[in-house]
């Protein structure tokens, strides 16, 4: 057990204690709203990735589900700079929000929206057995494209909403892939276009030699994703956000994921024919490495991206 002190409500806790009950209202209807935010070591000292706007993210997410969220975004700030303060050496802040209570109808009558903040290092805190193959998965990652169905409805819960209910189908469908020996799966949506994938956002670099990923309106607003299109322009590109056919993949000479966990990480194999030649393509690598500048302090334009504790 981890000696980590978890936020929950402004008091800090132990992290055995940060619980809720197996008949808690979020659990039971999946509207647990949460987000997940990387921490870094920099030379400026510890700083938290674009964290406002991860705090921001998560308002609309509650805002969109209806939770009544009884924090401004700024409490919520100083909640995780704390967490993190108190949490030396750790990786990543994950923030949940969720109504705990126990009660029979699906709108609670309680609608009390516990805010819990961790800040934790997962290969230390987290039970990772596989560690190993979760790294070599972000080397050189073998992606399917799921064709049976769309994976999303997004007039039912827009994907814009990082709530548990959004990763009941992706969660199936990647399970599917894994099962197949795939490492990841890309989803479509309801015309056959591509969207992303369960956790992370897809980019690619066309049969045209442009860059380009799937538009805001179909996939999570990744805050790597707007990153990325941010900082294409460092590296001399524009990043094209626009419909893009399932086929268009296989023309595709670069093809790349973006998520908070691991930043930018190459996609080698799509349905089992190769991408490019098989390795991480030079705009996929140009990309990553400007990426962990400014993750880290050393692009100087985005240095307002850290917020250091
Ligand atoms: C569905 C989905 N898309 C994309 C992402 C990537 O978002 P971010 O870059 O903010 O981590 C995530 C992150 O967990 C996700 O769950």
């Amino acid at each position: 057990m981890t000696d980590r002190k978890i936020w929950r409500d402004g008091e800090f806790i132990a992290w055995e204690d940060a619980t809720v009950h197996v008949l808690a209202q979020s659990l039971q209807r999946g509207s647990l709203a949460f987000d997940y935010i990387s921490v870094h070591e920099t030379p400026g000292g510890t700083a938290i990735f674009r964290l406002r706007d991860h705090i921001e993210r998560l308002a609309t997410t509650c805002r969109i589900v209806g939770l009544p969220l009884g924090y401004a975004v700024d409490e919520l700030v100083e909640g995780c700079a704390e967490t993190v303060r108190r949490n030396r050496g750790a990786k990543s802040v994950k923030i949940s929000a969720l109504i705990p209570s126990i009660e029979a109808e699906l709108i609670p009558e309680n609608p009390h929206v516990a805010v819990f903040i961790a800040a934790y290092d997962s290969e230390r805190d987290l039970a990772a057995p596989n560690a190993e193959i979760r790294r070599r998965r972000r080397e050189a990652v073998s992606l399917k494209i799921e064709r049976e169905k769309s994976g999303r409805r997004e007039d039912v819960i827009p994907p814009h909403a990082k709530v548990a209910a959004n990763y009941t189908a992706a969660m199936t469908a990647k399970w599917r892939a894994r099962n197949e020996g795939f490492d990841d799966i890309v989803l479509l949506d309801e015309r056959g276009n591509l969207t992303e994938g369960p956790t992370a956002n897809l980019f690619m670099v066309d049969g045209n030699g442009e860059l380009a990923t799937p538009p805001a309106s179909k996939v999570l607003l990744g805050i790597t994703r707007d990153s990325i299109i941010n900082l294409a322009p460092a590296a001399g590109l524009e990043c094209a956000e626009r419909d893009i056919a399932a086929d268009e993949l296989a023309s595709a000479s670069e093809v790349f994921l973006s998520g908070t966990s691991a930043g930018v990480w190459p996609v080698v194999r799509i349905d089992g024919q190769q991408v490019g030649d098989g390795r991480m393509g030079s705009v996929t690598s140009q990309l990553k490495g400007i990426y962990q500048a400014a993750v880290l302090g050393d692009e100087p334009a985005f240095e307002h991206w850290l917020h250091y504790i």
